[in-house]
C-alpha cells in the first residue's frame, strides 16, 4: 500500500495553477489583449448580431473534463468577445449605458485577486466602500453622516430608498408583521408617468402592489405636475390610503427631464413623507459646476439613488443609494443573525455593517472600482466629461432642430435627443414605420446604435448621452446615416411603410 504525500494531495484538490509561470504569461497576454480591444473599438462595428457558429459554440453541454486555459481563452476569444453589447464603442448611445474605463478594468483585476466579502468585518475593503460612500455623499451635496451603499444599480437602489421610506413611516411595524390588512390603510408611493419601470417593480416587491405606485401626469416637458400630485395625495387620502413618499426624477428615462425637485421637497416636508430622488444617471449633472443647477433641490431627497455606471461612465455594475439620515436607513435593515455575531476583536467587528443598509449578505468589493476611478481622474475631469456630454446634446439637438427633413420630438433638457426622420408627405403611422426601420437599419449597419423611446404615442430615435468616448463627428455621421437610411428605405419601399409596427408596442420608459 502507498500513501500518498497529503501535501501533494491537498495541491490536486485546489484550483491553483499547476504552473504559476505559464498562468503568468496568460495572464499578461490577455491584459495586452484587453487593453488592445479597448484601444481599438473605433476601428470596430458598434454592434454585430452573434452567427450561427458563436450561438451554436455557446450551447455545448457542461463540460466535465478540464480544458487548458488557452483553449478556453482563444473560444472566449473567437465567440464572446467580438459580440458585445457595443456600449464601449463612441457611437453608442442606447438606452442609458456607460462606457466603463481602463482603470475600472485595472480595477476589477485587483478587486477579483482580493476577492473580499464585504458585508462588513474590520478591513481595508470595507474602509474603502465607507471613504467612496462619503465621497458620493460630498459629491451630490448631502450631509457628511449620511449613510449609503454600493449596490448593482438603479433599480435595486431605488428599491432600498423607497423602502426605507415604507419602513419607516408606514406607522406599523411593517418588517415584522407585513403590508397585510394594516389598520393603516392601502400604502402608496408617488410620482410622475414619465418615472422608470422601477418604480412599479418596487412597489410590487414592497407588497403594495404596482397600483400602490400612483402616477401623477406630466408637463409639455416631462416634469410632474405639482398641482395634480397634491389634488391626487389629498383624494388618496379621502380615500383612507397612506402616502409614504414622493419620488422626484432627475433626468427622466425617455427624455432626460427633471423634475420641479425643490418644490417636491416642500410638499414633501408639508406633508411629513418621505423625499426619494431617482437620479439614475441625472444626478451625476452635481459634477458640472455649470449644469448642477440643472438638478437643484436633489440635495435636500431622504434618499437618492443612483448609478455610476451611466453616467459616472464606470464599469457594470455600479449602482449607489445614498440616504440622509444614517440611523433611519439601518432601522429600516438592520440584520443580525446569531451566525454573524459581533466581537469588540478580531476580524467579526460589525460583520453586517453594509448588509444591514440593503438586501445583499454576501457583496463584492465593487467599491474599489469606485475608489480607484475616482482617485484617478479626480471629480473634475469627471464633472467636464459630463458638461461636454451636455453640450454636445445640445449640439445634436440644434443640427436635428435645423435640417428640414428632421424634428425633434422632445425638449433636450439635458444629454437625451429625441428625435425622427420626418420627410413630407407621410402621415404619422408611416413616420413610425420609417423611423423605426431606420433605426434597426442602422444597428445593423453597426455605424451607431442609439435606441427608441414613444414620445406622445410617436416613434422617436433617441440618443441618451453618456459617452466619454464621442466627439462631434460620431454625431454628424449619426445624422448623415440616419438620412441615408431613411432615404434609401423611402426609395425601396414607400407603399410598405404602412404597414410596419415597432414590435414593442407604446411604452414610454425605453431601459
Ligand atoms: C431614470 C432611470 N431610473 C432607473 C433606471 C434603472 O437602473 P438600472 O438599469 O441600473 O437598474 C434607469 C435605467 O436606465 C433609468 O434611466
Amino acid at each position: 500500500m502507498t500513501t500518498q504525500n497529503p501535501d501533494s494531495a491537498q495541491r490536486n484538490h485546489s484550483l491553483d495553477p499547476d504552473d504559476w509561470e505559464q498562468f503568468r504569461a496568460m495572464g499578461h497576454q490577455m491584459l495586452d489583449d484587453m487593453v488592445d480591444y479597448i484601444r481599438t473599438v473605433r476601428d470596430r462595428p458598434v454592434w454585430q448580431s452573434p452567427p450561427a457558429e458563436a450561438r451554436r459554440a455557446l450551447e455545448t453541454g457542461l463540460p466535465r473534463e478540464p480544458s487548458s486555459i488557452e483553449e478556453v481563452y482563444a473560444r472566449f476569444k473567437e465567440h464572446v468577445l467580438p459580440y458585445p453589447t457595443g456600449n464601449i464603442h463612441p457611437r453608442f448611445w442606447g438606452w442609458v449605458m456607460g462606457n466603463g474605463t481602463p482603470v475600472g478594468l485595472l480595477s476589477d483585476l485587483l478587486a477579483s485577486a482580493m476577492n473580499c466579502h464585504v458585508s462588513g468585518y474590520d478591513q481595508a475593503a470595507s474602509l474603502v466602500e465607507k471613504q467612496v460612500v462619503g465621497w458620493l455623499a460630498e459629491m451630490l451635496d448631502f450631509p457628511p453622516g449620511a449613510s449609503g451603499l454600493l449596490v448593482s444599480g438603479g433599480t435595486v437602489a431605488n428599491l432600498i430608498g423607497v423602502t426605507t421610506a415604507r419602513n419607516h413611516l408606514s406607522g406599523t411595524n411593517v418588517r415584522k408583521a407585513g403590508v397585510g390588512p394594516a389598520s393603516t390603510g392601502p400604502l402608496t408611493v408617488y410620482g410622475s408617468v414619465a418615472t422608470h419601470g422601477w418604480a412599479e417593480r418596487a412597489c410590487d416587491l414592497m407588497g403594495l402592489g404596482s397600483d400602490g405606485f400612483r402616477k401623477v401626469p406630466v408637463d409639455a416637458h416631462d416634469r410632474i405636475q405639482l398641482n395634480e400630485l397634491v389634488r391626487i395625495l389629498q383624494e388618496d387620502r379621502r380615500r383612507g390610503c397612506k402616502p409614504l413618499c414622493i419620488v422626484g426624477n432627475a433626468g427622466t428615462v425617455a427624455t432626460g427631464a427633471t423634475d420641479d425637485l425643490n418644490a417636491l421637497a416642500d410638499i414633501a416636508a408639508a406633508d411629513g413623507l418621505w423625499f426619494h430622488v431617482d437620479g439614475a444617471f441625472g444626478a451625476l449633472a452635481k459634477l458640472s459646476p455649470k449644469y448642477r443647477s440643472l438638478v437643484s433641490g436633489l440635495e435636500r431627497a431622504d434618499s437618492v439613488a443612483f448609478d455610476l455606471h451611466k453616467w459616472g461612465y464606470l464599469q457594470y455594475e455600479t449602482g449607489a443609494v445614498l440616504v440622509r439620515d444614517a440611523r433611519i436607513h439601518e432601522e429600516a435593515f438592520s440584520f443580525a443573525p446569531s451566525y454573524l455575531e459581533t466581537f469588540t476583536g478580531g476580524i467579526a467587528v460589525k460583520p453586517t455593517e453594509f448588509a444591514s443598509r440593503g438586501i445583499q449578505l454576501s457583496r463584492g468589493f465593487r467599491a474599489l472600482r469606485v475608489w480607484m476611478n475616482l482617485s484617478t481622474y479626480g471629480i473634475d475631469k469627471i464633472g467636464a466629461a459630463i458638461e461636454r456630454n451636455i453640450e454636445d446634446s445640445q449640439y445634436l439637438s440644434a443640427t436635428v432642430d435645423d435640417h428640414p427633413d428632421l424634428e425633434l420630438l422632445a425638449p433636450t433638457a439635458m444629454n437625451v435627443v429625441c428625435f425622427r426622420v420626418k420627410p413630407a408627405g407621410l402621415n404619422e403611422a408611416e413616420l413610425d414605420a420609417l423611423n423605426s426601420r431606420t433605426l434597426v437599419r442602422l444597428q445593423e449597419s453597426g455605424i451607431a446604435v442609439p435606441s427608441n423611446a414613444r414620445i406622445n404615442g410617436r416613434f422617436a430615435i433617441r440618443v441618451a448621452h453618456t459617452n466619454h468616448r464621442t466627439i462631434r463627428t460620431d454625431f454628424d455621421l449619426l445624422i448623415a446615416s440616419v438620412l441615408d437610411i431613411s432615404g434609401q428605405l423611402l426609395g425601396a419601399d414607400r407603399s410598405g411603410l404602412g404597414a410596419m409596427t415597432w414590435p414593442t408596442g407604446p411604452g414610454r420608459s425605453t431601459n
